[in-house]
Formats: C-alpha cells, structure tokens, sequence
C-alpha cells in the first residue's frame, strides 16, 4: 500500500529522482553525455562541473536506487565489481573483514587476491551460523560483508542479528543484494550499514549493460564513498546510467514474475523422481523458512 506521502515502490521505481527535464520538460531524464559543464565564471555553476564528479543522468539513478532500498543517498558505478572495490577502499593495510564463506566468486577472487596482497585480512564463514560469525569477529574486523540469500547453496544469513553483533565491535555491514534486488529485501531497514548491488542483474534486468550501485544511510560513509566514487573515477557512462534507470521502471513486475516461475520450478523439482534435494527458502521445510518469511517479502510480494 502506498499513501500520498510515500509512494509505492513502481511508482518510486518510475518517478524517484527523475521528474520531468527543466529545460524541455521531456518525462524521460535525457542522457546527458558530456564531460564537462559551462561555467558561468570560474567554480559558478549549475550543480555539474565534470562527469567524473557528477552527471545529471547518473544522479538520476542515484536518487531512484536510493529511494528503492529506502536508503538516504545511492551511488552509480560502471559495474558491481567497481563498486565493491570501491567499497574496500574505506580499509587500511591490517584491517580485517568477516565475509560469507559461498561469496560470489568474483567478490571472493577482488579479496584474496587484489587485496590480501596489499596488507588486508578476510575471513570467510558459514553466515548462516550466527556463533560461527561472532568468533570470527576480533579486534580489527572493520566490514562484515555478506549475502542472502547465497549462491548457490540460497543459505540464509540473520541480517539483522549479524548487523547487531557487527555494529557492537563498530563494524560496517555491508550486503550484496543482487539476488534479492530491493523489491524482495531491504538490509537497510535490517540494520545495514552499504547495500550493494550488480546493477547488470535484476535492475537494468535486460542484459545490455555492466554496472553497480551502491546505497548508504549513514552521512559519514556517505561522504567517504562519494569522495572514492570521484577520487577513484569507477563511475558508469550516461547511457549506462539510463539503461539501469529504464530496467528499474519494470523491476517490480519482472520480480513479481521471477517470484511466481520460482514457486513453480520449486514445486515440479520437489515431485520430480530424479530430483534428491531443492534448496528454495519458500519451500515450508526450508529450514530457514522461518527467516526467510521474516527478512526478505518473496512469498508474500509487497
Ligand atoms: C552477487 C553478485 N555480486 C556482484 C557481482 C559483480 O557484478 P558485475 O558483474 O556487475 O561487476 C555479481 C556478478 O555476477 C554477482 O552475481
């Protein structure tokens, strides 16, 4: 349900950060592409300078992400593994990070082998066991990153729980949410600190593109990403930008279609004669069917 104050999640998904262009009052953000804004006198502009730092069309989507995972401030990079390292940036050589032990590979491979060199410290476990995250938690743990739910295996990680354990040693939690997309799952209402996305999934949703956004409430780690965003310049072109802006428009039905063909494909699995195990949390002998019912709105779409 939606009130006057707080569209729903397609209409945000349509209208967020996008309503109609100043200049010619086209309902579509146009693609600015362009490097670089006149300036009426030397650092007198209109809130764009260089693409780099800023892009009407890449605020557009930064403002829609946001709004979609109910998240104060969104950021747009030219893919999730941009973000990510992007993300990573914010440690220093004997900081250590506790992540899930079935990452996504390439998350896993950006950990051990780009930044392990360079002096930082990774543990991987089992998410699903709350215990099994607190003992890996020590004195220098600065980021717990997870997923949920995990591929391939769909284990669950208590996002909420693990986010208090977290935020009790001062750590940052960070989620990918990628599988979910922010229609299924929202970490940042769970206690979250960065919800980070491939963008090349489920948002821009039509397989034409590369990118990733990222999605923070907290000012300081805002203010910290948006100066690696620019310092480190991962950022995606416009018509990128656009691409994920237009994907966004039919998130919500396309989940609610990935939703209804995953019931289906659960249930033949279940019956088929062949088939020895299903891992799917919407079965009801999921054994974490309960947490799943509670932390993320499949099987009972919004
Ligand atoms: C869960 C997850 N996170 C991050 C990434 C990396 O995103 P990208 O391929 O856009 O760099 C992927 C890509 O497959 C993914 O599946």
């Amino acid at each position: 349900m939606s009130t006057e104050a707080t569209p729903g999640f397609a209409t945000r998904a349509i209208h967020a950060g996008q309503p109609p262009d100043e200049a010619t009052g086209a309902v579509v953000v146009p693609i600015y592409q362009t490097s670089t804004f006149a300036q009426a006198a030397v650092g007198k502009h209109r809130g764009y300078e260089y693409s780099r730092t800023g892009n009407p069309t890449r605020a557009a989507l930064e403002q829609c992400i946001a709004a979609l995972e109910g998240g104060k401030h969104g950021l747009a990079f030219g893919s999730g593994m941009a973000a990510e390292a992007t993300i990573m940036q914010v440690l220093k050589p004997g900081d250590h990070t506790v992540a899930v032990d079935d990452l996504y590979g390439g998350t896993y491979r950006l950990f051990r082998r780009v930044l392990e060199p360079m002096g930082l410290s990774f543990s991987f476990v089992d998410g699903s066991d709350l215990k099994a995250v607190e003992k890996a938690v020590t004195e220098r743990t600065r980021l717990v990153w997870l997923e949920s739910p995990t591929n391939p295996l769909l284990k669950l990680v208590d996002i909420q729980a693990v986010s208090a354990l977290a935020h009790a040693r001062q750590a940052v939690v960070v989620v990918d949410n990628t599988f979910m997309s922010p229609y299924f799952q929202r970490p940042l209402s769970l206690g979250a600190d960065i919800v980070v996305h491939s963008a090349t999934k489920y948002l821009g949703g039509h397989s034409d593109l590369i990118g990733g956004t990222l999605v923070v409430n907290r000012e300081d780690l805002f203010e910290q990403l948006a100066f690696l965003q620019n310092a480190i310049g991962g950022i995606p072109g416009p018509m990128d930008a656009w691409l994920v802006l237009r994907g966004l428009k039919t998130l919500a039905i396309r989940m609610r279609e990935h939703d209804r063909n995953a019931r289906q494909v659960s249930a033949f699995l279940v019956e088929h004669k062949k088939v020895e195990r299903v891992f799917y949390p919407g079965l009801p002998n999921h054994p974490q069917r309960e947490l799943a019912a509670r932390q993320m709105s499949s099987f009972r779409p919004p």
